[in-house]
C-alpha cells in the first residue's frame, strides 16, 4: 500500500466529520415583528373542532351514558369535558361529516328507549342507537362553554326537516316544534350561532355540481330564519381542496351570497396520496418533510380562495371557514378501518402548528376552522380506552396556542432556510404572532428541521419590553406518541433558552421543537 492510498480513508474521514460539524451548526434565521402595527383579529372559533358520529368519537369519546362507570355527568365523560376546556374549546361541530346528511334529528330526541336505529352507512356499517341526538349534545356544549356548530342534512333531508330543526332549537314562540322541545324536558330555546347548510354536497352529501347546490342553497337558507334573538351563521358547503369552480360557481351568485355568512373549505393531509396513507407512528425523515410540505398547501388554497371571494366579496362579509382539516393516515393495525382511529405523534403537533399559523394568518378572510376529529378520529386531541384518557401531542399545540384566540395579528416577516429533502422543500421555521388586548406579544414558532437546531433573532419593532417567558413542545424522536401506558413522552414544559438583547429576542431552539413565546 503506497502512501497516498493509506491516507485517502483519513481524509475521507474528515470530509465525513467537516460535513457532519457543518449540518450540526444551527441554522440561522431572523423574524421581524411590528409591535405597534396590531391587525385584523384572529377570531376564537379558528381553533374550534369537529365531533362526528364516527367511530368511537361519539360513542365512548363523550358519549358513555348515565350508567356507566366511567365519571360523567348526564352520560358524558366528565374526563374529555375538563381536556376540552382546558384546552379553550371555541366551538363544536357535530354531528357530521358525511354522517351529517344521512341524519334525521327528529330520531334522536323523546326517550331513548323509544328511538329509532339506524345504520351508520358511511363509518363501518354500525347500528347507530340514537342515544346521543340533540339535547345531548347540546348539554355537552353547556358543559364545554362553547358555540354549536350544527350540520343540517341536505343530501337525504328535505327543506322542512331542517326548518324544523333550527326552530325545535331557537325559537321562543309557541309552535309545534317548541311544544315537542319543552315535553322532551327543555323550556328555553338554545342559542345556535353556526349551522351549515349540508356537508360535501359534491361528494357523500349528494354528489352534486355546483350549479345544482347553488340552487339548494337559496331553497333552504330562505327557511332557516332566525328566531327570538338568535342570529345564525349559515355556512355553505365549499369546496373540496383545489375545486376553484365550485367556489366560483356559488361566489358569483348573487342568492348564494345572500344565503350564506360562511363557505366552508375541506382539505385533509395526506402526504402519500390516498391510495397508501402511511402509518401514523412509523415513519422517516423524509415522510416528516412531505406531511408537513404536503400540509402546507393549506396556505397557497386559502390564498386561492380568498381571491376568489374577494372578487364577489371586497368587504370580507362572507367568512372562509376551513371545518375539515387535518393529517389522514392508515388506520392503526388491528382496528375496523371504518373507524379512522390513527395515533398521534411529534409529526402531528408540527403539523397542528403549521395549519393554524396559516390560518392565524388570513384572519381577515378565515374566521373558523376545525380539526377532523376531537376524540378517538384521524388527528385527534385525545384518545380514549374504556376509563382511561390519553392527550395528544396535537392537543398541547392547540392548548399553547390558545392565546391567539380574539388577539390581534401583528405584521411580521421572516428570513431563514429551507428545509429540503429530494424534490420536498419548505421554509424550516413556521410561525405566527399576535397581541392579545393586555399588550403581550404571543409568539408561536415551530423548527420543523428533524435534527438540526435554530438560532432565531425576533426583532420587537414598536415595543419596549422587560419580560419574556415561554412553554417548549418537543421530545427525542420524530416518531414518539404519547400513549396510555406511558402518556407524558410529548407534554409541553418551560422554556428558557432565549436571551434578551436590546429589541431582540434571541432564541435558541432544539431540532423538532414548537415554542409558544409571551413577550411584555
Ligand atoms: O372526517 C371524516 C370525513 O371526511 C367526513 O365525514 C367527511 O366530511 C370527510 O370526507
Amino acid at each position: 500500500m503506497n502512501l497516498k492510498s493509506a491516507l485517502l480513508p483519513l481524509a475521507a474521514l474528515f470530509a465525513y466529520t467537516a460535513i457532519a460539524q457543518k449540518q450540526a451548526e444551527p441554522a440561522m434565521c431572523r423574524i421581524e415583528i411590528y409591535a405597534d402595527q396590531p391587525g385584523a383579529t384572529i377570531s376564537k372559533d379558528i381553533y374550534g373542532h369537529f365531533a362526528e358520529h364516527l367511530g368511537h368519537c361519539i360513542y365512548e369519546g363523550i358519549w358513555v351514558g348515565k350508567d356507566s362507570k366511567i365519571p360523567n355527568t348526564d352520560g358524558i365523560r366528565n374526563d374529555v369535558v375538563k381536556a376540552l376546556r382546558d384546552m379553550k374549546i371555541p366551538n363544536l361541530r357535530w354531528p357530521g361529516g358525511c354522517f351529517a346528511d344521512t341524519y334525521h334529528w327528529k330520531d334522536g330526541i323523546g326517550p331513548a328507549a323509544e328511538r329509532p336505529s339506524i345504520i351508520n352507512t358511511f363509518w363501518g356499517g354500525v347500528t347507530e342507537d340514537n342515544s346521543f341526538g340533540t339535547h345531548e349534545f347540546m348539554g355537552l356544549i353547556d358543559m364545554l362553554g362553547c358555540d354549536p356548530y350544527i350540520t343540517g342534512n341536505l343530501g337525504s333531508g328535505t327543506v322542512q326537516e331542517m326548518a324544523q330543526w333550527i326552530e325545535y332549537l331557537t325559537s321562543d314562540n309557541k309552535s309545534p316544534m317548541t311544544d315537542l322541545r319543552k315535553k322532551n324536558g327543555r323550556d328555553k330555546p338554545w342559542k345556535v350561532k353556526y349551522f351549515a347548510v349540508g356537508n360535501e354536497n359534491w361528494g357523500c352529501g349528494g354528489n352534486m355540481t355546483p350549479e345544482y347546490y347553488t340552487n339548494e342553497l337559496r331553497r333552504y337558507s330562505t327557511y332557516l330564519n332566525n328566531y327570538s334573538e338568535n342570529r345564525l351563521q349559515r355556512i355553505a358547503c365549499g369546496p373540496n381542496s383545489d375545486d376553484y369552480k365550485w367556489t366560483e360557481t356559488l361566489m358569483k351568485d348573487d342568492g348564494a351570497r345572500w344565503a350564506m355568512q360562511g363557505l366552508a373549505l375541506h382539505f385533509y393531509t395526506v402526504p402519500d396520496g390516498w391510495d397508501k396513507k402511511g402509518s401514523a407512528t412509523s415513519f422517516t425523515e423524509k415522510n416528516w418533510l412531505r406531511s408537513f410540505s404536503t400540509t402546507s398547501r393549506m396556505d397557497e388554497l386559502v390564498t386561492k380562495h380568498s381571491a376568489i371571494m374577494d372578487r364577489y366579496d371586497p368587504e370580507k362579509r362572507i367568512f372562509l371557514a376551513v371545518d375539515e382539516w387535518g393529517a389522514w393516515y392508515d388506520v392503526e393495525p388491528g382496528t375496523n378501518p371504518g373507524f379512522l382511529y390513527q395515533q398521534n405523534s411529534l409529526r402531528d403537533a408540527m403539523l397542528a402548528a403549521i395549519n393554524l399559523n396559516i390560518f392565524n394568518k388570513h384572519c381577515d378572510r378565515v374566521k373558523m376552522a376545525n380539526l377532523a376529529q376531537t376524540v378517538n378520529v384521524l388527528q385527534s386531541v385525545i384518545l380514549t380506552d374504556k376509563e382511561k384518557m390519553v392527550l395528544t401531542p396535537t392537543y398541547y399545540v392547540f392548548k399553547m396556542m390558545a392565546v391567539h384566540q380574539n388577539a390581534k395579528l401583528l405584521p411580521s416577516n421572516i428570513k431563514c432556510e429551507q428545509y429540503k429533502i429530494d424534490s420536498d422543500s419548505i421554509p424550516s421555521v413556521s410561525y405566527s404572532v399576535s397581541q392579545s388586548a393586555d399588550g403581550k406579544i404571543h409568539l408561536s414558532v415551530a423548527n420543523l428541521y428533524a435534527s438540526r437546531d435554530q438560532k432565531i433573532s425576533c426583532n420587537i419593532n414598536g415595543l419596549k419590553f422587560k419580560k419574556v417567558s415561554g412553554e417548549i413542545l418537543s421530545s427525542a424522536r420524530i416518531t414518539d406518541c404519547n400513549t396510555f401506558e406511558k402518556p407524558d413522552v410529548v407534554v409541553p414544559k418551560g422554556f428558557t433558552d432565549f436571551k434578551i438583547n436590546g429589541n431582540f429576542v434571541e432564541l435558541q431552539m432544539p431540532a423538532k421543537s414548537f415554542v409558544e413565546l409571551v413577550i411584555e
